[in-house]
């Protein structure tokens, strides 16, 4: 079965158990300033799981790109891959685990015809805050699933969750049975020997993790189920190594091409470093994120100095790069048709940086050959001074018999941030620490068209961003279509009658649960401590914010909304003024 083929499989079979179909989006994660890139088919839904209704049901299907970084290091083996492509269904306060676990099993048995036999799962062993999974347990068990292939493992195996704050819960995992020897007597799935095969994660997710670390209960119990497209194609395909499925074939054939070197022995480790961060790093730039020396950006830096790097002991010499990059956008155009858009947008991006990274490169080995014991220090210097990734001078000195500690580096990298963030504290003092009167009042204003936009529009309106200056304010929402002449004339109006009105503006602070509690609005992913302020304007809105504002809404004058336009797909961008004397 191709990865094609089992995507449709798992697609059709869902929708025919009234899942609607989601669509496929961006790595770059909308209203979520905790995360880098979408890291899992729920990653989107997290807004759902917490409760908000989704515009298709209750149901829904998907296949999702998803990127990890945390697999960075864990590439060279067979399995782990940066990017890949999540396959899931998801039940938002409707099913709950029978149906889950046995459309699970119907999946795997009818679907994708695996051997019952062969299949194990293992269920969440319970600790302090949560009970064992007994419930998941006895679903397996009636579904014929002996008890010595039932195995129950803590927090670190079945235990999914989106972050360090948000939606989780226990889960059961689904192996199969490579025939492979055992590791030892105390093998079991999940202990990554290679002998059972992680095939399927249904998680449980009943429970949202609170910025205070507390576990509080969801108001309705999710269910939401992972399936690597990747691994399980591998293992369907009877390989052991996804590199060894048509999603790899081609993009080695090119290296191999490029390099004049067959994908064996030594070579195998380079070849597979480089498709995986060359797949990442293309699809990242195809959602907009450019290589920089922060954040996502700093990401996909990383994936591309790391492929550049490794293209050396493969001895090519020559930018590589745009000829693999083709490769794997053709592969994927049929699918991702902004891939094929962004075509030549990627490939400038990967060439450039592949440029500016091969001449400190050169200097840079040059410069670790002078050096006798590369340690962290020397592992800072060379990030500051010739842009080498950690990682990347790590694996030098392992390849020298030297070990790098990370807490020294960590220590300069530290150190070399504070000097920094003093510069960037200045350089924003007159834009997002300016608390001078113009840019308060506007802080209101926006209170106020966010919830005149919900008042006209809809509650389906969310802020999904915000920007203001002394003389405007900018404000981006949800919404699936152009505001009409009457809308926006309409929300101005609300928004100048509750001025004139002369709402008085008052704080409360509460936790973030007592804040949502009360109705107030306030945005997933914002990264909240423990108690938040929450803005009351007269009794007309309430929302969790930073502030500052003003008194009474008197004070702000006259509101005129001076533009309204689209900014990607589902957003718009309002931009409004104060109107003077007026
Ligand atoms: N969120 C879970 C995972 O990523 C199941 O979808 O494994």
């Amino acid at each position: 079965m191709t990865a094609q083929e089992l995507k449709e499989k798992f697609i059709s079979f869902f929708v025919k158990k009234r899942h609607k179909k989601l669509p496929n989006v961006s790595l770059v994660p909308e209203n979520d300033p905790t995360a880098l890139f979408i890291n899992s088919g729920m990653h989107p839904l997290v807004p759902y799981l917490l409760g908000e209704p989704h515009p298709l049901g209750k149901r829904l299907v998907s296949n999702q790109r998803c990127l990890r970084t945390q697999d960075i290091d864990e590439v060279r083996n067979m399995m782990h891959l940066t990017f890949f492509e999540m396959l899931g269904n998801w039940s938002l306060g409707d099913y709950w685990k029978k149906e889950a676990i046995e459309w699970s099993w119907e999946f795997l048995i009818k679907e994708l015809r695996l051997e019952p036999k062969r299949i194990s799962v293992t269920c969440f062993a319970g600790d302090k805050d949560t009970p064992k999974d007994e419930e998941a347990a006895k679903v397996w068990q009636k579904i014929g699933i002996p008890k010595q292939r039932i195995y129950f493992l803590g927090k670190k195996d079945n235990w999914w969750a989106v972050g360090e704050t948000g939606p989780c819960g226990p889960d059961t995992e689904m192996f199969y049975d490579t025939g492979k020897k055992k590791c030892g007597p105390k093998c079991r799935p999940g202990d990554n020997c290679g002998k059972y095969f992680e095939m399927w994660n249904d998680v449980f997710m009943e429970f949202d993790r609170l910025p205070n670390g507390k576990l509080e209960k969801l108001k309705q119990q999710n269910i939401d189920t992972g399936m690597g497209v990747e691994r399980t194609t591998a293992m369907l395909q009877g390989k052991d190594d996804v590199y060894q499925t048509e999603l790899f074939t081609s993009i080695t054939q090119t290296i191999e091409k490029i390099s004049g070197k067959k994908y064996q022995g030594k070579n195998k480790k380079s070849m597979r470093i480089i498709a995986d961060h060359l797949r990442a790093a293309s699809f990242a730039i195809g959602d907009g994120v450019m290589s920089s020396n922060v954040e996502a950006g700093y990401i996909v830096r990383r994936l591309i100095r790391r492929a550049v790097r490794y293209g050396r002991p493969l001895q090519i010499n020559k930018p590589f790069l745009a000829k693999i990059a083709e490769e794997i956008i053709d592969q994927y155009s049929g699918e991702y048709f902004h891939l094929k858009k962004n075509k030549s947008k990627i490939i400038r991006e990967l060439s450039a940086e592949e440029e500016r990274f091969n001449k400190s490169l050169e200097r840079g080995l040059r410069e670790i050959e002078k050096y006798k014991v590369l340690n962290g220090k020397s592992a800072f210097y060379l990030y500051e001074t010739y842009g080498f990734p950690l990682e990347m001078t790590q694996e030098i000195a392992q390849e020298r018999g030297q070990k790098i500690k990370k807490g020294v580096f960590e220590k300069e990298f530290k150190k070399h941030q504070e000097l920094s963030k003093k510069g960037v504290e200045t350089k924003f003092a007159g834009g997002l620490a300016d608390h001078s009167e113009e840019v308060t009042k506007l802080h209101t204003t926006t209170h106020l068209l966010h919830q005149a936009l919900r008042d006209v529009l809809g509650d389906h309106v969310q802020q999904v961003g915000s920007n203001i200056t002394p003389k405007r304010l900018r404000f981006d929402f949800t919404h699936p279509e152009k505001l009409t002449e009457a809308q926006m004339k309409k929300v101005e109006k609300i928004m100048n009658e509750k001025i004139k009105a002369n709402l008085l503006v008052k704080i409360k602070t509460m936790t973030l649960a007592e804040a949502k509690k009360k109705g107030a609005l306030a945005f997933f992913g914002e990264k909240y401590s423990d108690k938040v302020k929450v803005y009351m304007i007269g009794g007309y809105s309430q929302e969790v914010c930073g502030g500052p504002h003003v008194k009474s809404t008197k004070e702000i004058g006259r509101v005129k909304i001076i533009k309204e336009k689209a900014v990607g797909a589902g957003r718009r961008r309002i931009y409004a003024q104060l109107a003077h004397g007026s």
